[in-house]
């Protein structure tokens, strides 16, 4: 690892270094199939320690992002460096810097969990007795060692996909991509997937996903980009995203029509709805802003039956930006 790339902050964890190194910066990345512009320009910067998500429609380009940038397929344009490396230039010093973890398992099912670890163990040219201790940590610490003996094609989809990761890791890497880690795990297995991917990054190491689960990026990731149409029409923490789109409201229902009408008079910025009795006032969720239109209720002497309170959640904006027509990049930074 060059002396450059340290570790800054996990998300949540102590304060981030103002000039926080790139683990992966990328510039104008442009990559087609055939006449099928797949990646129309992309531009990444991730400070080293942090969690990255890519969010995206099925097709927009996610895992040819991870490709390019694990160095698995070359770009048709633009650069990048991934690890102070560049990607063009200098791909073997990329290479031993990274792990991917793909879409698709790379878990051979025929040999068991602990020969799979070895095998990579073997291709990280680690000496034997080496090999069989880190093997044997990380399966320790994947929860696998019991399964080790037995062949990969018996273990769940959930099991699979821990030996997935704990393969990527035997390198020790730096930076480590994972496309759509938790896909097709049950609650619990996707919530220890993030304590692993969280563990990882208290270690220092750079996390680079994909995810199709908004509240995955939402719980892991310090900045997230959302890749449609392979342009990035959006990129910003958590918090960012969900201040571009409007949409918080309080949602007030009634069963008394006259209490409901008194309130739509009373509040006359919100939304009727005469047929379910209900009342959509917008807010931004604040203290100050519920306090006022409980205030209003209660001095015209009305009382709701119910009373929600929606905010927009990374859900809103996904919508909002990958929807077709949606605003532009220029738009919404
Ligand atoms: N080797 C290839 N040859 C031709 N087209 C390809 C190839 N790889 C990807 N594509 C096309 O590029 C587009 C983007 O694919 P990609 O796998 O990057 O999307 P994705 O965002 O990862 O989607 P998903 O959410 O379904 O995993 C798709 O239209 C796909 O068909
Ligand atoms: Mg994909």
């Amino acid at each position: 690892m060059p002396s450059s790339v340290m570790p800054t902050s996990t998300k949540g964890a102590g304060p981030r270094t103002p000039a926080a190194v790139s683990a992966v910066s990328a510039l104008g990345l442009r990559k087609s199939y055939g006449d099928k512009t797949v990646l129309d320009g992309i531009d990444l910067r991730i400070p080293a320690g942090s969690v990255f998500a890519l969010l995206g429609p099925n097709g927009a380009g996610k895992t040819t992002a991870v490709k390019i940038l694990s160095t698995l397929v070359s770009a048709d344009g633009g650069q990048a460096q991934v690890a102070g490396h560049d990607l063009a230039a200098d791909a073997q010093a990329v290479r031993a810097a990274i792990g991917v973890t793909g879409q698709f398992s790379a878990v051979d099912g025929l040999i068991t969990g602990e020969e799979n670890m070895l095998l990579m163990a073997d291709l990280h040219l680690l000496p034997r007795r080496e090999g069989r201790r880190v093997a044997a940590e990380l399966l320790e610490r994947f929860g696998l060692t019991e399964a080790a003996k037995k062949p990969a094609s018996t273990y769940s989809g959930g099991m699979k996909r821990r030996l997935d990761i704990a393969m990527t890791l035997v390198g020790s890497p730096r930076i480590i991509f994972l496309d759509e880690p938790t896909t097709g795990l049950d609650p619990r297995s996707r919530h220890n997937m993030w304590q692993i991917i969280r563990e990882l990054v208290t270690g220092g190491v750079t996390v680079f996903l994909t995810t199709q689960y908004l509240d995955e990026a939402d719980e892991l990731a310090d900045r997230i980009a959302v890749l449609n149409d392979g342009k990035i029409v959006a990129e910003g923490t958590p918090e960012e995203l969900k201040r571009l789109v409007p949409g918080g409201h309080v949602r007030l229902r009634f069963t008394d029509p006259d209490a409901y009408r008194a309130a739509a008079a009373a509040l006359p910025a919100g939304t009727p709805d005469e047929d379910s009795l209900t009342l959509q006032v917008p807010s931004d969720g604040s203290q100050r802003d519920l306090r006022t239109v409980l205030d209003r209720l209660d001095n015209a002497r009305i009382e709701a039956d119910e009373l929600t309170v929606h905010t927009p959640d990374l859900d809103d904006v996904f919508f909002a930006l990958t929807a077709a027509g949606g605003p532009t990049k220029e738009a919404v930074r």
